[in-house]
């Protein structure tokens, strides 16, 4: 306690301590520089993330202590040491200098769940230039929109990986997108299928050892820009630091998990994500710790896998997402009873608000009933944990993602940006700045301001309910704008909608987010036909597969329904809180501010229609 209140009363020293977790080129000259809303951390220092994570341990007593154990879905196997991962990024940084790459040009990244995917990460660091790594369940649109707000030149990528037993083909999505900016694509041969040709050029193997140094960026420098979804339109490209960033992510890993010199660290996320440049890549590194990461389905080919992992790696702890949990509650639990758990320690959990049940059942069947649960709250945007146990806060409350870290002043607020009582829900809201915070959006200052910065004065407003139960712990209670969280992924309303006004045949479209058992969300969606148009069945896979083309298979629908008049308000606005509390079963309550009522009775008799053809 002494140890927040000293952060939050001295943020300054507090945070210029810690940012010795990490090593500097050179020292900064200011902890922070305060242009509100725009805070710049550490200026003046020096760094170079790929320094940070390699040489420090390879020059020193970490060279031989494992930086990854990778697996994937054939059994498939590898070992990297600090010392070898140090060689392949130096190696791999080299060769991409060669082909041009330099101090700040971006890199889009696009790459399966495999040590190479890291090496590109680190070698573009390297170098000074800025990733942004694409999930590679994202289709060829969601690309296409990352290169052209990102003005990327060059493409990492590789011919496939697998997933469930299949073969999935990502150079092929990559051949797709004619745009004649990129100068080169490197692609990682996975088994023979390449052949060069054009900008098209093969990823070198057992390449000889060729040192790069690191190139000695400013603290403010972006380390990448990462886009996630929002209320509007298409996905912002939020963009990190180096310096700030990476002291946040290794202090909070250590404060959260304490993870150590015997850990073998599992985040079970994919590197397209923020969890996992965070967790996967960054955190983990720069501490020297050792992980495991793994190329595949969590229950393919059967549940047992994921825990056979933990077994055989004998993992201490393990991080991973509440929808992942709610699926293998569905399951019988001999799938993991047959596995020795004893190694793990901790078990942590991000992405959505993990209810009290599916805390129990996590608690109870793979931690034993001994290992506490590292209920993570935070966001692309936070970039590192916010809302967490600090190590050692006892006792944990179930669904609670207990007391904001150290130099984290969160609070609950009303409309007006009043702090509420306990037990009262409200908006969460942060109230000082912290190191791991995003610069801003790229090439969008005016819309940083309005999203985070404009609802209430001085504080920043990450879009998320919440309220604080007696002692001071949060609850996270989901999203307070019009974000879906499908399977901890965010979705954007209008970009969901956009994706189906793609089919020439529908007039209007609006989406909801509904409850789903196992993924939080999924989609439901409200759609009117052009003039004309028949309200065939068939038209509903012809919108899914849409959607699953531009924006990728993230997007999961529960239902479509054809209706005739979208409700809206008198300013023509789409009343999503109606639909959803059609969908939901509840009480429309005040409906009066629509246009036409009538639209509200045939969304309601589609909606009892569906019910009937489901059953
Ligand atoms: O609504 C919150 C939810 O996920 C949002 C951030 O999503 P994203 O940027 O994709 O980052 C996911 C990984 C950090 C938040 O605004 N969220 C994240 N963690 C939790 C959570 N909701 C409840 N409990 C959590 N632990």
């Amino acid at each position: 306690m002494e140890f927040y209140k000293f952060s939050i009363e001295n943020p300054e020293s507090f945070w210029g301590f810690q940012a010795n977790i990490i090593p500097w080129f050179k020292t900064w000259e200011k902890v922070l520089e305060k242009n509100h809303p725009f805070y710049r951390w550490f200026v003046g220092g020096q760094l170079n993330a790929s320094y940070v994570c390699l040489d420090q341990h390879a020059e020193g007593n970490k060279k031989d202590k494992v930086a990854y154990y990778w697996e994937n879905e054939l059994g498939e196997k590898e070992v990297v040491s600090y010392y070898d991962l140090y060689c392949k990024v130096n190696s791999f940084s080299k060769f991409l200098m060669d082909i041009g790459v330099k101090e700040g040009d971006m890199v889009l990244i696009y790459m399966p769940m495999v040590i190479d995917a890291i090496v590109a990460m680190l070698a573009t660091a390297r170098l000074g230039a800025t990733h942004n790594v694409v999930f590679s369940g994202f289709s060829k649109n969601a690309i296409i929109d990352r290169i052209e707000d990102s003005k990327a030149k060059y493409i990492i990528t590789a011919t496939h990986t697998y997933r469930r037993g299949k073969r999935i083909d990502l150079l092929s999505t990559i051949r797709e997108i004619e745009n004649e900016k990129i100068e080169k694509v490197v692609v990682l041969d996975r088994d023979g299928s390449f052949t060069e040709g054009g900008k098209y050029i093969k990823w070198p193997q057992n390449k000889n050892f060729e040192y790069v140094a690191p190139v000695h960026v400013e603290s403010t420098h972006p380390l990448f820009v990462l886009y996630t979804s929002g209320t509007t339109g298409k996905p912002k490209g939020i963009v990190h630091s180096t310096g700030g960033y990476l002291v946040y992510v290794a202090c909070t890993l250590k404060w959260t998990f304490n993870v150590g010199e015997d850990s073998t660290w599992w985040c079970t996320a994919d590197i397209g994500w923020i969890t996992g440049h965070s967790y996967v890549v960054y955190a983990p590194l720069a501490l020297g710790i050792t992980s495991f990461i793994y190329e595949g389905a969590p229950d393919y080919p059967d549940p047992s896998k994921w825990w056979s992992l933990v077994e055989k790696y004998r993992i201490t702890e393990f991080f991973t997402s509440p929808t992942a949990i709610r699926m293998f509650m569905k399951y019988d639990p001999e799938y993991i009873k047959k596995h020795d758990l004893g190694s793990l320690r901790a078990l942590g959990s991000v992405g959505e608000p993990i209810n009290p049940e599916v805390w129990e059942w996590y608690y109870k069947n793979i931690g034993n009933s001994r290992c506490p649960i590292i209920d993570t709250w935070w966001q692309t945007e936070t970039g590192g944990f916010m809302i967490a146990p600090f190590m050692g806060i006892i006792p944990l409350r179930p669904g609670f993602a207990s007391l904001p870290l150290p130099g984290i002043l969160a609070d609950v607020v009303d409309e007006q940006g009043n702090s509420l009582p306990p037990n009262t829900k409200g908006y969460l809201v942060i109230k000082a700045p912290w190191p791991g915070m995003m610069m801003g959006i790229l090439n969008d200052d005016e819309k940083y301001k309005q999203v985070y910065w404009s609802k209430y004065e001085g504080m920043y407003y990450p879009g998320d309910y919440a309220l604080r139960g007696e002692e001071g712990y949060f609850q996270l209670l989901g999203r307070a704008d019009e974000v879906i969280k499908i399977a901890g992924h965010r979705l954007g309303t209008t970009e969901i909608e956009s994706a189906i006004l793609e089919n020439d045949f529908v007039a209007e479209a609006a989406v909801v987010g509904v409850p789903d058992e196992v993924r939080g969300e999924t989609i439901a969606a409200f759609v009117t036909l052009k003039q004309g148009v028949n309200k065939d069945e068939s038209l509903k896979q012809t919108i899914i597969s849409k959607v699953r083309e531009i924006i990728g298979p993230v997007a999961v629908f529960s239902s479509i329904f054809f209706v005739d008049k979208l409700p809206k308000t008198r300013s023509g606005k789409i009343m999503r809180r109606l639909l959803k509390a059609i969908m939901l079963g509840k009480e429309l309550g005040d409906v009066t501010t629509l246009e036409e009522e009538a639209s509200v009775e045939e969304i309601k008799k589609a909606y009892e229609e569906l019910k009937q053809s489901i059953g």
